[in-house]
């Protein structure tokens, strides 16, 4: 045997490069205000190469200022913005690897569709055979080489959204930012554009950084959710974080339905009137217990689960896929229960109950 290798026992050290790589992206104490009113209260957040992060919250949160802050058309209040190793906290929009697709398309009117998306290199003052390389490769990856000698107003609302996509995609940015780019389009036409929004980051790689108040969208696309409300950010993580272990009670009910329960939390132990309690540490205090509508079992389902009420059904309301309940509890608080099918009527004595595994605990 080989005297040198004498450690078989040991693993070999594996040092993934992912471990040691800084984020792309750092943002340390960034806020805005406007006067007295604070629009983005100082946040801290990170995020990596390739990354498909949505900025997610209600309208008025704070989730363009923030966008805006990134790309240089606002100026931060506070704080700084590194990007790949450099502070672009004071840099303008034009001196960051950053570029922004905008609320609205702002394709210029009297440009044609080439000219639209050839204009930063122009500017830029690349090559007429490089532009127009660039241009045809861009109208081939959106799919709108026909349309390269129209007007933007000849074109509809979604063909208009990807010109604005290819015209920012081309100038090669390290990160796109996208405000709302498909609030706009009816449903049809925006699940087809996220569905384009998805290849087309396969496909280029980079990372993207997508605003937009609807959940479904951001857990459609995103590798990573902010959660915003009242320009703070409530929380970040992955779509199943968000939807399955929310942190506060608002992001509980903005990603999704869910059931809450009133229950006191005592020396890191929740309990439920005397119904069951269980190890969460914490401060002690009033604090809500949350299951989602579908973790929530009826009838004889609910027998084998770890936590069990019993209820009277008060409405049974049938949604194609599945069958809604909406169930009184003896304790009068209602709960709400999603079965993919189901025969039960208002009026029948029920038990329901859930698997500890599925629930989580806010504070008010
Ligand atoms: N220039 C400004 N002066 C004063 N207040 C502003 C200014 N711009 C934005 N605000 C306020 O800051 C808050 C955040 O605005 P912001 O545009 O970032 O919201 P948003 O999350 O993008 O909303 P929406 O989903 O409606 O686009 C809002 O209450 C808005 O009224
Ligand atoms: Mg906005």
């Amino acid at each position: 045997m080989n005297a040198i290798t004498t450690h078989p026992a040991l693993p070999p050290v594996s040092v993934s490069a992912d471990s040691f790589r800084p984020p792309l992206v750092s943002l340390r104490g960034l806020a805005k205000n406007y006067g007295i009113y604070q629009a983005v209260y100082p946040l801290d957040l990170e995020f990596g190469e390739g990354e498909f992060l949505a900025i997610l919250g209600p309208s008025g949160c704070g989730k363009t200022t923030l966008l805006k802050m990134l790309g240089g058309f606002i100026e931060p209040s506070e704080g700084r913005i590194v990007i790949g190793g450099t502070d672009v906290t004071r840099h303008p929009p034009e001196k960051r690897p950053t570029n922004m697709v905008f609320q609205g398309y702002g394709l210029f009117p009297h440009m044609t569709i080439r000219q639209n998306v050839g204009y930063g290199l122009r500017i830029a003052g690349k090559p007429k055979a490089e532009v127009d390389a660039r241009v045809a490769d861009m109208l081939a990856l959106v799919q709108m080489e026909p349309f390269a000698d129209k007007l933007p107003p000849e074109l509809s609302g979604g063909q208009q959204q990807r010109i604005a996509l290819a015209r920012a995609l081309i100038m090669r940015p390290k990160v796109l930012l996208l405000d709302e780019p498909f609030a706009a389009l009816d449903l049809k036409l925006r699940q087809a554009m996220q569905e384009e929004l998805r290849r087309l980051h396969s496909e280029i790689g980079g990372t993207f950084v997508f605003v937009t108040h609807d959940q479904a969208e951001a857990m459609s696309l995103a590798t990573k959710i902010v959660v915003m409300s009242r320009g703070r950010v409530e929380q970040v993580g992955t779509a199943e974080d968000v939807y399955l272990r929310p942190k506060t009670h608002f992001v509980s009910t903005f990603v999704g339905e869910a059931n809450f329960l009133k229950a006191e939390r005592k020396l890191a132990r929740v309990s439920i009137e005397s119904a069951f309690s269980f190890d969460d540490p914490g401060a002690d205090g009033t604090v809500l217990v949350g299951v989602r509508p579908e973790k929530v079992r009826l009838g004889p389902a609910a027998a084998g689960c770890d936590h069990r009420f019993t209820g009277t059904v008060l409405q049974r309301v049938f949604l194609g896929a599945q069958v809604q309940y909406t169930v009184r509890l003896t304790n009068g608080e209602t709960f709400l229960a999603c079965r993919p099918s189901g025969e039960l009527s208002p009026g029948d004595a029920v038990e329901i109950g859930w698997m500890a595994g599925d629930q989580w605990v806010v504070t008010q």
